[in-house]
């Protein structure tokens, strides 16, 4: 596997995956268990953030101690479903700045379509992740990662929770330096552009909609 990809495979990631794949998962568990893998994730994710050293008066001693530093990073969540990987990292890095890319999958073409954007400003100069649970075909993947690109982003990563091999090779080629984290790669994609054996529609199980 290309050293661009990163499997975050710590067993209790793949202990709530599991959960979450489980066709009978109610979605209130299901948005829960989304939030709390998307922690484990950025923990992975976000392992090479820099930090300075500040001086600190401990109970004991004063000491240099590290804290996070360099511009804040942009959170984009590629809607819908992006919204659930979101949300937990924003409660992890609340100071982090997030941006919103809308994109529909044509259900003929499987091509993405995009009907909204908003990004936050000086995104050149900061790292940004983007996120989306599934990677696919990997066409709103690579639109989304292009349209970072356009806006000026530089240093851009993509997070998601599941994984095919066609939406891992199409980032690869559209995209070579953009690091993937994920925390499985299934099998292969169905005819509809579906992840097998995977956990069905993302949106739909976060939000009831089917
Ligand atoms: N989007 C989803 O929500 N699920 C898939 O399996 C593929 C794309």
């Amino acid at each position: 596997m290309s050293d661009m990809v990163r499997v975050v495979d710590h067993p209790l990631v793949q202990h709530k995956l599991t959960l979450m794949r489980e066709r009978g998962t109610p979605s209130a568990v299901f948005r829960q268990l989304l939030r709390e893998i998307s922690f484990l994730l950025a923990y992975e994710v976000l392992r090479d953030l820099p930090t300075a050293s500040k001086t600190i008066e401990t109970p004991i001693a004063e000491m240099q101690a590290p804290v996070l530093s360099g511009k804040k990073l942009v959170l984009v969540s590629i809607l819908r479903a992006g919204n659930g990987l979101l949300d937990g990292m924003l409660d992890l890095i609340p100071s982090a700045r997030v941006g919103h890319i809308g994109l529909y999958r044509d259900p003929e073409t499987l091509a993405a379509v995009e009907y909204y954007l908003k990004l936050p400003d000086h995104i050149c100069e900061r790292p940004v992740i983007a996120v989306d649970p599934m990677l696919a075909t990997g066409n709103s993947a690579s639109a989304a990662i292009g349209r970072l690109k356009q806006a000026g982003a530089r240093d851009i990563k993509f997070a998601c929770l599941l994984a095919a091999p066609e939406g891992i090779a199409a980032v690869g080629k559209a995209h070579p330096d953009v690091h993937v984290y994920t925390a499985a790669i299934d099998s292969h994609l169905d005819d509809h552009g579906y992840i097998v054996p995977g956990l069905g529609d993302a949106g739909d199980r976060m939000y009831g909609t089917k």
